[in-house]
């Protein structure tokens, strides 16, 4: 290049990008198995039921949770979070299988301790699952949710849980104080080991369709906008944020995470806690979709998608791709 067509520049931010070498070693993000949280569903059946809406996902029998925990700690990730398909036989409207002692996840959590001992069981504190209305709260006849006669069943919900060995309770439901509820119920059954990660801004999303089907979950009537928060708001997460610190949370999480950055950035300047992000269902499926239809390149979206999210600020990510991302990177 001549003299005469050269820019005079100070700068050229393009230096530190010339080569893998350099760009590896100033990457401000990084992504692996050791941020994820592993969302895995299981049913009490024999077999392997596979998500329409959520392809490479499958409703577990027991043995195949095992097999899929297997697989996916091989290649290092370390934390499951399960969520039961229960039959609708055992459902009630106030969700009293949610604490049953021989239930599904006390079998599940057992199963997963016994042979794994070093993974982290994450497990789900919400009466949607047990709830022949569907919703994370008991329902009156005339359509409330209420609040407090829910929480007294989401505690009973936890301690179960963690008897059976759950290493972290992530209450889902987004009732009003059931984080501090649920650390006095823990503490007093003896479990003050048990650590909370608090669905703390949870939004109403249609991002959680594909996992409602999954469960077979969606409410029978009405939706959950009276207790989840409204999409068009983020300061109300710093609200809900710091009323979960101050109950004695020990994370707190955003969900969804991709159309939600901006939420996560915010929590993450605004709490001291590890914060936690859930790419949905929903992310996963439109993903997949169009990387199927070879839209989109699926391991690049994949892996950009989860870079975002920790570069908002998310400490952790619960990501269905959690096991191929491991399985991307041990490769
Ligand atoms: C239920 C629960 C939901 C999800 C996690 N826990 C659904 C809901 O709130 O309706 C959604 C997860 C996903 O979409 O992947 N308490």
């Amino acid at each position: 290049m001549s003299k005469a067509s050269r820019l005079e520049l100070a700068e050229r931010p393009r230096r530190n990008r010339k080569s893998a070498a350099i760009r590896d070693a100033v990457r401000e993000t990084r992504v692996g198995p050791e941020h994820f949280i592993y969302p895995l569903f299981v049913h009490a059946g024999d077999d392997e039921i596979p998500i329409a809406s959520m392809p490479g996902c499958f409703r577990h029998p027991l043995a195949g949770l095992l097999a899929e925990v297997e697989k996916a700690h091989a290649v290092g990730v370390r934390f499951i979070a399960l969520f039961p398909a229960i039959d609708d036989a055992l459902k009630d409207s106030t969700g009293t299988e949610s604490y049953n002692p021989s239930g599904l996840i006390p079998r599940a959590i057992g199963a997963i301790k016994d042979r794994f001992p070093d993974v982290m069981v994450v497990t789900d504190v919400a009466l949607d699952p047990y709830s022949s209305d569907g919703h994370d709260g008991i329902v009156t006849p005339d359509g409330r949710i209420l609040n407090d006669e829910t929480v007294e069943v989401l505690c009973k919900q936890a301690v179960c849980q963690a008897k059976a060995g759950a290493d972290i309770i992530a209450p889902s439901d987004m009732m009003d104080g059931r984080v501090g509820a649920i650390r006095e119920a823990l503490d007093d059954a003896g479990h003050t080991e048990a650590s909370i990660l608090a669905y703390s801004a949870k939004y109403a999303s249609a991002f959680y369709g594909p996992f409602r089907d999954a469960l077979d979950s969606a409410p029978k009537s009405g939706d959950k906008k009276t207790y989840q928060m409204d999409p068009g708001n983020a300061r109300e997460a710093i609200r809900e944020v710091s009323l979960d610190e101050d109950e004695g949370a020990d994370m707190v999480m955003v969900k969804p995470a991709g159309p939600y950055l901006d939420v996560i950035r915010l929590v993450r300047d605004n709490t001291e806690l590890p914060v936690a992000a859930y790419q949905v269902s929903g992310e996963y499926a439109m993903l997949k979709a169009a990387s199927e239809r070879g839209w989109l390149d699926e391991r690049k979206v994949v892996m950009e998608s989860l870079e975002a999210i920790r570069r908002a600020g998310a400490d952790i990510v619960l990501t269905y791709f959690a096991r191929q991302v491991g399985e991307w990177l041990n490769g």
